[in-house]
């Protein structure tokens, strides 16, 4: 019964204005706190955020260092619990799921991509772009073809065998890209993916992010929320630019 409530509140907030009957948000949170207690002081590393997410928006994250951006996302990806407040995610609150609905937002509904692209040495890139399939229980015998079929989307359909270790930065970003993509979540979270790279190769990535935003090839099209450091890409790329200050919201721009 609340709910109603609340989403006329986060359009007001938010300047987000849509058909009120319609349910078209990927994410909305509502007045979401995360404070961390760090011997005597208290850091209020998001402070306060009412944002909704439209499916199939492309939204960028700016904000300074510490601005709570990397908090929001983890939030969002359900990898962190807030303080206070709360989390829909596709018309469902986080808080409200069990342990393995939680994991299954994390393997299945979302994506996720980091700057340090958190790939596993030991394992090829192809083993790699195959975890979240094996976490998802994809059987088997499909899951090859999967994982072959998302490194050619992004350009490493030749590059299977190779190690972390043996790729260059983009390369490797595109093997995490593959991977948040394999099990083709709606939502893809990016954690200044291109925070590695010089230029050039960022400018890929980013095209890459935005094919998956807007597929050519038919398929749906994933929500992307992108925290960066670099405006100019956000401006490119992205259909609204967020600003962080201080773990709230200090200006939405709508692109
Ligand atoms: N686990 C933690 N314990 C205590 N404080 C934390 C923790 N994680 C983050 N913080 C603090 O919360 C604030 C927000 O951090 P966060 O990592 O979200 O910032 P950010 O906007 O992602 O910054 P950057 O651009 O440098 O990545 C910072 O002041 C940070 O020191
Ligand atoms: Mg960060």
């Amino acid at each position: 019964m609340t709910e109603p409530k609340t989403e006329q509140r986060t359009a007001a907030k938010t300047g987000w204005t849509r058909n009120p009957g319609a349910n078209g948000a990927a994410v909305r949170t509502d007045e979401l706190t995360r404070h961390y207690h760090l011997g005597s002081s208290l850091i209020r590393a998001v402070d306060g955020i009412t944002l909704e997410v439209q499916a199939g928006e492309f939204v960028a994250l700016l904000g300074a260092s510490g601005s709570g951006k990397s908090s929001l996302l983890n939030l969002l990806a359900g990898l962190d619990r807030p303080t206070s407040g709360a989390i829909f995610v596709l018309g469902r609150e986080l808080g409200c799921m069990t342990s393995l609905e939680l994991s299954r937002h994390r393997n299945q509904t979302i994506g996720i991509v980091f700057q340090s692209f958190n790939l596993l040495p030991r394992m090829t890139v192809t083993e790699n772009v195959e975890l979240p399939l094996r976490l998802a229980e994809v059987p088997r015998v499909s899951r090859p073809s999967r994982a072959k079929e998302a490194l050619e989307r992004v350009g490493l359909g030749e590059r299977v065998a190779h190690r972390p270790g043996e790729l260059s930065g983009g390369e490797q970003q595109r093997v995490a890209i593959a991977r948040a993509m394999v099990n083709r979540p709606r939502i893809l979270l990016a954690d200044e993916p291109t925070g590695n790279l010089d230029s050039n190769t960022g400018e890929e990535i980013l095209r890459l992010i935005s094919g998956i935003n807007r597929p050519s090839n038919g398929e749906e099209p994933a929500t992307v929320l992108m925290v960066t450091h670099e405006r100019a890409l956000a401006e490119r790329y992205a259909g609204r630019i967020v600003t962080l200050a201080d773990g709230r919201i200090e200006r939405i721009e709508q692109r």
